[in-house]
């Protein structure tokens, strides 16, 4: 379990040193849950080796998020399109600009593209998409207006607190299964009502014991 501790230790130098029990975890987790900057990670926007608008593919062009995160809503992790799928219009669409000589290159040669990631779990916790996508929780929820987004930045902290709030009241922020993709969905009058009953009736339960995100 060390590794539990090395990403935020040097915040709790007195504290980790009790950390070898589960004792010290809980102690360690509860001074991190109450007095950890909620948001520490949010704006985090790095500059990417292609200038992919999110805002002009889905915002202006309409693209659904799933043509090219393909597997969000059957997968663990969500992927980023191949280059494949950015030539089916590229091979024709603006095939001299500049700006997508990477994307060309990248599918001659078939080296993909090396895009930095923007939002990233420790290892430490578990978490997946598949599950979420089709218990409707938005897209949105988690990654704010992507489709309002020139670059990709991190919108949300992530953080176990940040999880445990919705865990704790899921009818906040559910959405009709359907509306999962949608960017600017307003939730309509008494939908925390419509959600209680739907919770009770799929049996809804987000788990709050630490092994179901910590193994
Ligand atoms: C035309 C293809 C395409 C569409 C459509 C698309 N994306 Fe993306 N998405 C990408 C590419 C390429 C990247 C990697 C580059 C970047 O971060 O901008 C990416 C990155 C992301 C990331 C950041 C991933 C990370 O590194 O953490 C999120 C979140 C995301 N997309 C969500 C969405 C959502 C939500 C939608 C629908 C509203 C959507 N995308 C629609 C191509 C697409
Ligand atoms: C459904 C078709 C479609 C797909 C798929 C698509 N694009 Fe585009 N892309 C467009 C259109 C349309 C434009 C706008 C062209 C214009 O302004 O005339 C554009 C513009 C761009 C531009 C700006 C080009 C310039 O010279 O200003 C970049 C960069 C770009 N796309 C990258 C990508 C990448 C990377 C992917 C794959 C992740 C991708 N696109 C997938 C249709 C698409
Ligand atoms: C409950 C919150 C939540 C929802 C809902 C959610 N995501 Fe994510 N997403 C995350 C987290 C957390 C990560 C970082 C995961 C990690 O590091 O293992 C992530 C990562 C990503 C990535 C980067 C994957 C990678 O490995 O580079 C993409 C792309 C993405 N999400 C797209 C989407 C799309 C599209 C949707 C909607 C269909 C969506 N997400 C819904 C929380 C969420
Ligand atoms: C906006 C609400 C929301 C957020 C934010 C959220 N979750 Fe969830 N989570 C849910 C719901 C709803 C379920 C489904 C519960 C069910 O179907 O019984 C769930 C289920 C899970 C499960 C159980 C998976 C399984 O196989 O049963 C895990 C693990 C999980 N979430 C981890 C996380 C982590 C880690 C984060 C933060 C990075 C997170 N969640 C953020 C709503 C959320
Ligand atoms: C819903 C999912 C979820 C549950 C339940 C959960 N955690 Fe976490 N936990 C996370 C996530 C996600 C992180 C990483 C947050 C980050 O990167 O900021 C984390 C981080 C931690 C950390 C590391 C703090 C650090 O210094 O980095 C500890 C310790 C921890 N959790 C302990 C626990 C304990 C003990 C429980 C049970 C009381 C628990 N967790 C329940 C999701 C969860």
């Amino acid at each position: 379990m060390p590794q539990i501790f090395s990403r935020k230790a040097n915040v709790l130098p007195s504290l980790s040193l009790a950390a070898s029990g589960i004792g010290g975890v809980l102690a360690i987790a509860f001074v991190w849950y109450y007095f950890s900057p909620e948001y520490t990670d949010v704006g985090y926007a790095p500059e990417q080796p292609v200038e992919y608008s999110h805002q002009l593919h889905v915002g202006e062009l309409g693209l659904d998020c799933q043509y090219c995160h393909t597997n969000v809503k059957s997968a663990e992790h969500a992927n980023i399109p191949a280059t494949q799928t950015c030539m089916n219009c590229h091979n024709q669409i603006r095939k001299e600009s500049l700006k997508l000589l990477p994307v060309r290159e990248s599918s001659v040669t078939g080296k993909s593209i090396e895009w930095i990631k923007v939002h990233k779990l420790p290892d430490f916790a578990q978490f997946s998409h598949a599950i979420h996508t089709n218990t409707g929780v938005g897209c949105e929820t988690c990654h704010g207006r992507i489709d309002e987004m020139e670059v990709v930045a991190q919108a949300e902290p992530l953080s176990m607190s940040w999880c445990l709030d919705c865990h704790r009241n899921p009818e906040q922020y559910l959405r009709p299964n359907s509306e999962v993709t949608t960017m600017g969905y307003e939730y309509p009058e008494g939908f925390i009502e419509l959600n209680m009953v739907r919770i009770k009736a799929e049996h809804i339960l987000p788990p709050t014991n630490c092994s179901a995100c910590h193994y």
